[in-house]
Order: C-alpha cells, then structure tokens, then sequence
C-alpha cells in the first residue's frame, strides 16, 4: 500500500479544546481519519458506516486491509447498530468491562462494511474509559472504526508526539489525551459463543474474565497458512523498534506487583540504597541486574562499538552504576519504567521507552522479562513479538526504519539545563573551526535533547571553538571554507578565531582536541580540569571504541593539519573528521549529561 501524504501538516488539538474536539468529530463523521487518546493506546479513527473513509486509515497506517480493526463508542446505545447479536456472555462481559480496556467480539451487523472486519462476519466493539476518548467519540455518534495509531509493524504509541512522528501529513488531526494509562492494547475477548476466547491478552485479565463470565476462558491459538488474522501479530511484524530486542528474564520466585490488579497506578518508585539494604534485598537486586550486565559484556566483546539499550527498572542502573564501568556505561542506555517488578509500570511504557530508545541509536535492546498470569502475560505478549520482530513483512508495508522522534517545544519540560561542547587547537582557524561546524549540524540535526537523569528536565546544546594560541579576530583557513562547505553545506567564512581562556574551559562540559598534543598541552597548563579534556583519541579509548586493521592491528585517530596541502587533503580531512564525529556524537552528548528527548 502506498502511503501518500494528503495533508501539509496533521492538526494537533489539545484534549481540554472542547471546540477543537467537536470539530474533528465533525470532520470524522464527514469522512476524515482522526487519531485520539485512549487509556490503552491511541487510535487512529474513522466513520465505520463509510467504506471510503476505512480505507483512508488503511492507507495512512500502511496496513494489509485484511486486518479487522474494532469499533470504538462512546454510549452504549450504539452498539445495537454494530451488532446483530449480543450473546449472554457478551452482555456481561459489557456490562462489567465497559467503558474499559476491553474489545468484544460479537456478531455483525449489514451496517458495518467488510472494509471494517475484514471480510469476518463478526466485529470488535470497544468503549474507552478515557475522559477525552469519551467526549470525542461522544460528539462523533457513530461508531468509530479505529487501529492503534502508528505506523504498521512500530510500536504503537502511548501519547500525541509518538502519534506525530507516525501520522503527521497522513490524518486531519491528532487529539492530545496526555500519556495513556495502561499503555498496552485492549483485551479481544471472542464472545460469539458460549465461552470466552481471549484472541489478545490486555488489561483485563483471564481471572477477569473468568470471575465475570463463571467460567472458564481459553487463549486463542496460533494463525494457520491462509486464514485471516483475529489478533493482531499472528501474521504480521508487530511492535518491532528498528533495534534487535532480547528478553533477560526475571529471576525464579521474585513476586511481581500489580499482576493482577486492575490499578494502572504505578507503585511509588523506590532508588534503591546499597548502604542501607539487606543483605536478601542487595541479593535479589543483584538477581535482576545480572543478565543485563551479563549480556552486555557478551555483546562488547563480540562487538566493542555495540550500543545497548536497557529497559528496566530503578534496580538495575543502579547496579550498573554501582559498578561503576565506565566503558559498559558509555555504550549503555537506559529507560527507567519504575520498580523491576511492577509490570503496570513496565507495560505503561514499554512501547514509549521502545521508541525512545531506538532513536538513541543502540542496537540492540535489552528488556526485562516478567512472568505472570495476569498483566504480566499481555506485557510478555508484545515484548516477545518486538523480540520476534522478523514476521512477514508484506508487498508494500513499510519497511523498518530507526525513527526520528518528531518535535518537542522547550516548554514541554519543567526546566532546561544547558551544556556546551568546546573544540580546541592551536590557532582556531582550520581543524577546530571544522569541527565546530560539523558538531552544530549534528546538534540541529538529532535536537530535542533531554537530561540523561531527568526525561522531564531539557537540554540546550552548544558548541564553540577555540584556539590555546590563537590570537582573536583571525579568518579561517581558505581551504577549510571550502572543504567545509562542500562536506557539510556549512558557510564558515565569518566565523573568527578565539584564543581559548580558563573562562571558556570553565564554561564548558567537555573540551575536545583533534590532536593529542593539544589535550595534554590544555592538561598540563590547567590539571584541575584534566576530567573534561580530551583529544579525539583519548575520548573514543575512553569509551572503549577501539580500532583494529584488517590485522587485527590497533589504529589510533590522527588527522594531520591539511594546511599547505591541497584540495583533496582538506577534503579527506573534512570527511574523517565528520565521520569521527558522528560515530562518537551519541558518546559526547552523554558525557555532558544529555541524550535525545
Ligand atoms: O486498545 C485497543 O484495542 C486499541 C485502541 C486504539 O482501542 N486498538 C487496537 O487496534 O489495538 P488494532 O487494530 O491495532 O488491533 C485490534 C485487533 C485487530 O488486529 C484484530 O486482530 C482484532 O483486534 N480484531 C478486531 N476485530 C476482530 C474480529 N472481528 N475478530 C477477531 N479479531 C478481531
Ligand atoms: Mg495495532
């Protein structure tokens, strides 16, 4: 299916906007695809009784069409038009579950085209509890056919900016709920016959469904060749970030909290206090820290360049940085969901800290495993297929690709914090100047950032450069102009040479030299800084990026000054220097404390 983006940019309309939501029902109900919040993710919504209108969301999502999608109300009222039978077990699961994180699966009605199910003779119906979800779906007054709302085979998304980054030119609007509560899709519940058939395990639980059905519930099986998928992920690739996700399991015995109970409120976040604790409490934290830190080692040493994301809970970055590694920790990013073993937590934002982690650029993620019966078994459920990943990825569905997280205004953060990368060499008018060209096109390019402790804290990047015996006010080097512009598309014939003082160290996180002798020249007049001062070299060493020739040979970093050479010099330099830089940029940012937001 060819996506085609059909509008300049998606509307965002803010949940409190009473107006605004009216006015996206009106566009809905006229045929236009809506995306809204709702307390398991968001969806992406349009008017189930119009076929044209179905297909629209086919398109935006890039999704094969034999994929049945559920019809979202907001009153009951309208169910009757869905559904030509509601059976006993229906009603009940209705009347107990709705408005809530359940889908029904009933009989169809003549009124809902084949475009919603698919071609099935039966539809899902879901009523959200969200108090924007309500309203909207309220205003629409028809029934709202509607997936979750990203991009086919990507982890759907859990707020408005991960909606964006999926949809933005692809629909009329996005509503902006907030973050969504249980972060996991809907429990499908097959209640076309007498006992419950649970086709996707959510919020609801098994035991839920039992107690309210009297009786026993079945799981569903696996998809036989040639029959449409009931489930979401029996056929198709499903969940998948761009990186390889692998599953480290839980220790034998741990207890889980909030398995099997329907709070979505998260336990209170506990950093755990290695003088204080007991020696069966530092035990078990060791348990659940040590795979992590187990395979991490495993993937350094088959790869010393590998980036790793971690997603898990408080316990285990606070082994990690009890350990104190240095090198582990500069190929490490972790996503905090709370406390290990609370599995709310961790299927609240398990898709959201997928997303983030992929746009940090690792390759491979590491996330916590966590069995149960309950939660625990729809969490697992879409963390073993973001594992899986591969499924089949059909003519047309787009293929993986590392996202780019769409924008976040400064004011989306509680405060801001600001950072400033220094490049220094000698007289400030070639290598350094080029760095710092190259170095704010990699800032502009990967913005917004964030704080690496605090999500809810922004970052501001800079980055100068400066020369230890450069007198102010000097041109750049010709040929460095040139090279530059050519490399990076960057004009820097007006930038002028400044002659580095302690006030500018000072001012800096991090003072990068291209050439070693630099650094140790900085070091050697100033060793109070010595922590924040690097050469190319020594900063890559120290964060365990080692090079090898084809030999097995160590090769170090040298780029000699291009000055008196020719063109081609300065274009070889330009190049190795932008390579060096992109490869070690994610590094850099983490030593001044910043990642991508
Ligand atoms: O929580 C949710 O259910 C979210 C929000 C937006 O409501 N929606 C959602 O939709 O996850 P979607 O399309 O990504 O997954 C719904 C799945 C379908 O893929 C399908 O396999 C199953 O529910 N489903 C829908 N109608 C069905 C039917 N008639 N028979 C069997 N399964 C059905
Ligand atoms: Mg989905």
């Amino acid at each position: 299916m060819e996506r085609e983006k059909i509008y300049g940019k998606t509307k965002l309309v803010s949940g409190a906007d009473s107006n605004g939501i009216k006015e996206c029902a009106e566009h809905l109900v006229s045929g236009e695809v809506v995306a809204f919040p709702t307390e398991t993710v968001y969806g992406l919504g349009a008017n189930a009784f119009d076929a044209g209108a179905v297909e629209k969301i086919f398109a935006a999502k890039g999704r094969p069409s034999d994929n049945p999608l559920i019809c979202h109300i907001g009153d009951k009222a309208l169910i009757k038009d869905i559904v030509s039978e509601i059976t006993p077990l229906a009603q009940k699961l209705i009347d107990a579950f709705m408005p809530g994180p359940v889908t029904v699966i009933m009989k169809k009605s003549d009124k809902i085209p084949a475009e919603v199910t698919a071609g099935l003779d039966t539809v899902g119906v879901r009523m959200p509890s969200d108090p924007v979800a309500n309203e909207f779906l309220k205003a629409c007054n028809v029934p709202v056919a509607a997936p979750s709302a990203n991009l086919s085979g990507t982890p759907s998304p859990t707020n408005a900016r991960a909606v964006m980054e999926d949809m933005d030119g692809y629909v009329y609007a996005v509503i902006d709920g907030g973050d969504s509560v249980f972060g996991l899709e809907s429990t499908v519940v097959d209640a076309t016959g007498e006992k419950p058939v649970i086709l996707r395990p959510g919020a609801i639980t098994k035991a839920d469904i039992e107690a309210c059905a009297s009786g026993e519930a079945a799981f569903a099986g696996t998809l036989e060749a040639g029959q449409t998928p009931k489930a979401p992920g029996m056929k198709y690739r499903h969940y998948a970030p761009f990186a390889n996700v692998e599953i480290m399991d839980m220790p034998k015995g741990a207890k889980l909290i909030g398995d099997e109970s329907d709070d979505a409120a998260p336990s209170e976040v506990k950093k755990p206090d290695f003088d204080t604790m007991s020696e069966d409490d530092r035990q078990a934290l060791v348990d659940i820290a040590s795979p992590f830190i187990h395979r991490e080692k495993e993937l350094l040493k088959a790869n010393p360049f590998a980036r790793v994301g971690i997603f898990a809970g408080v316990e285990v970055k606070a082994l990690y940085e009890k350990l104190g590694d240095k090198i582990l920790l500069a190929h490490t990013e972790f996503y905090e969901y709370g406390n290990a073993l609370d599995v709310r937590s961790a299927a609240h934002s398990l898709f959201e800290g997928l997303r983030h982690l992929d746009c940090q650029e690792v390759d491979t993620i590491l996330a916590q495993g966590l069995t149960g019966g309950g939660m625990a078994t729809a969490y697992m459920n879409r963390l073993e297929k973001a594992a899986g990943k591969k499924g089949e990825l059909l003519p047309g569905m787009p293929k993986p690709e590392r996202p780019s997280r769409g924008e976040l205004p400064l004011e989306a953060f509680k405060d801001t914090f600001t950072a400033q990368i220094l490049f220094a060499d000698d007289d400030n008018t070639c290598l350094s100047q080029a760095c710092e060209a190259i170095m704010t096109g990699l800032i502009e390019k990967n913005a917004p950032y964030d704080m690496l402790v605090s999500r809810d804290i922004g970052c501001e990047l800079y980055c100068e450069s400066a020369g230890i015996t450069a007198s102010d006010g000097a041109v750049c080097d010709e040929g460095i102009i040139k090279a530059v512009s050519e490399e990076t598309g960057r004009n820097i014939s007006h930038c002028r040479s400044t002659r580095a003082d302690p006030a500018l160290y000072d001012a800096s996180d991090i003072i990068i030299t291209v050439r070693d002798e630099h650094a140790f020249e900085i070091i050697k007049a100033f060793p109070q800084i010595k922590d924040k001062v690097f050469s190319l070299s020594t900063f890559a060493a120290s964060c365990g990026l080692v090079f090898k020739d084809a030999n097995g040979r160590l090769v170090s970093v040298s780029i000699p000054d291009p000055r008196g050479e020719n063109e081609a010099t300065y274009s070889h330099t330009v190049k190795a220097l932008k390579a060096w830089l992109e490869l070690l940029f994610p590094y850099l940012i983490k030593a001044v404390g910043a990642e991508r937001a």
